[in-house]
């Protein structure tokens, strides 16, 4: 009897979108009487996304989603899976307003995925087994988050926002996603955020060592389940609240697995997060798409990814970039999102940070101010409306 070989599964198309405006990071060390050299080289950061105030985690997530389905239409599409930390409503899916504003067919689940900054990778792994199961199926993936933390907070200058929608497929054109993978949880009170709070509860240190350490966890089990060796991944891609971070967790990493720590091996990954800020579950999958966006010949390389959520949950994972990657690319679309930003001063970024606030109770209309495919309206009745 001949051997039966499951298809490879993994992303097959993937796209990037982002908010209205930006502050840049010197604006806001100037504005604090700071070295911006804390931010640039500190924390790694040049600016970050701000939403506009007729933007949230919905309309980011449906612009993401946009052009994959303008290119390979809904066909075979059966489940959406949203991931989100800045969700909108604590029942109902975001991914019930993203499946109308796209246009899906009734016939597709649609359901929410919660665990700070990893719950992207929960989606990306429940995806798969669904594809693995039957491979005719596709399923989008969106994470979409926009990070607020306190005004003058010590994580004021790591917020941000991005968006990033990817499909998986059986025989993906862009990441082939391997069969092992290492996880790592622990009940960790790093960053949270209570149902009564808007902004989360941050022990910025503790959080740099919880990552660390769920690192040195997830990679111990990768490579206990049979992972392969770090010496064979060529680029490392790090869930990113801050570049730096990446940097740190990949000296950490080389350490442990014993391999030269080398810059290069992450500089690509690096590039949208730099000037995104914390998209939390979408972070990693931009420095993805920064990644392919920036090298030529990763056609067979294989990446390592790391996806940290606060709490804690981890898990370390790799994937072998495909032949015809290249072509799926959206280079010029993703330079344009970023580089269409409209900048703000930080009287005005504070002034729409407090206005991220409003709630349900009153109705109200929104001005136009996005000029993204999708716009939050306004609310009437208790119930966010999206055109
Ligand atoms: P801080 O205390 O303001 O900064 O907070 P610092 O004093 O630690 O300085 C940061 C770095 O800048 C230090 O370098 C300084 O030396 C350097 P390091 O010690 O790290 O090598 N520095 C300078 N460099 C050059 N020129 C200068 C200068 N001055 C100082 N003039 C912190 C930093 C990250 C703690 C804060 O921003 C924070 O709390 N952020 C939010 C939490 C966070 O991002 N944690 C990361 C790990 S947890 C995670 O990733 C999960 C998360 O995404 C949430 C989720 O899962 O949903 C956050």
């Amino acid at each position: 009897m001949s051997e039966v070989h499951a298809p490879a599964v993994g992303i097959h198309d993937l796209a990037l979108a982002t908010t209205h405006h930006v502050l840049t990071h010197e604006a806001l060390a100037a504005a604090k009487g700071i070295d911006p050299g804390k931010y640039r080289v500190g924390l790694g950061q040049d600016e970050f996304s701000v939403a506009a105030p007729d933007e949230d985690t919905v309309t980011l997530a449906a612009a993401a989603a946009l052009p994959l389905l303008e290119r390979s239409g809904t066909d075979g599409i059966r489940t959406l899976l949203l991931a989100t930390e800045s969700g909108i409503d604590q029942a109902k899916s975001a991914g019930v307003f993203v499946h109308r504003l796209l246009g899906l067919p009734s016939a597709v689940r649609v359901v929410e995925l919660k665990q700070a900054c990893y719950a992207g990778t929960a989606a990306l792994q429940l995806a798969l087994g669904i594809v693995a199961r039957d491979p005719a199926q596709k399923v989008l993936v969106i994470a979409s988050d926009i990070a607020r933390y306190d005004l003058d907070s010590a994580g004021e200058p790591t917020q941000g926002a991005a968006a990033v929608a990817f499909l998986v497929t059986a025989d993906p054109a862009i990441l082939a996603i391997d069969p092992v993978s290492g996880v790592h949880s622990a009940d960790v009170g790093d960053f949270w955020r209570p149902n009564d709070r808007s902004t989360p509860v941050v022990d910025g240190k503790l959080s740099i060592r919880a990552y660390l350490d769920a690192l040195g966890g997830a990679w111990r089990d990768h490579q206990a389940r049979g992972g392969v060796p770090l010496a064979e991944v060529s680029r490392f891609l790090y869930h990113q609240p801050f570049t730096r971070m990446a940097e740190k967790a990949h000296k950490h990493l080389a350490g442990l697995g014993g391999i030269a720590y080398d810059p290069a091996q992450i500089a690509s990954g690096l590039v949208y997060n730099r000037r995104l800020g914390n998209g939390y579950t979408a972070s990693l999958y931009a420095g993805l798409a920064a990644l392919l966006d920036h090298e030529d010949d990763l056609a067979g390389q294989r990446v390592g990814l790391f996806s940290y959520g606060s709490g804690a949950v981890s898990e370390f994972f790799t994937g072998v970039v495909q032949p015809g990657y290249r072509e799926r690319r959206r280079v010029a679309e993703h330079a344009a999102a970023l580089d269409a930003r409209v900048p703000v001063d930080v009287a005005t970024y504070r002034a729409l940070h407090a206005s991220a606030e409003r709630g349900s109770a009153e109705d109200y209309e929104l001005p136009r101010v996005t000029r993204a495919p999708f716009r939050f309206a306004g609310v009437t009745a208790r119930t966010r409306r999206y055109e």
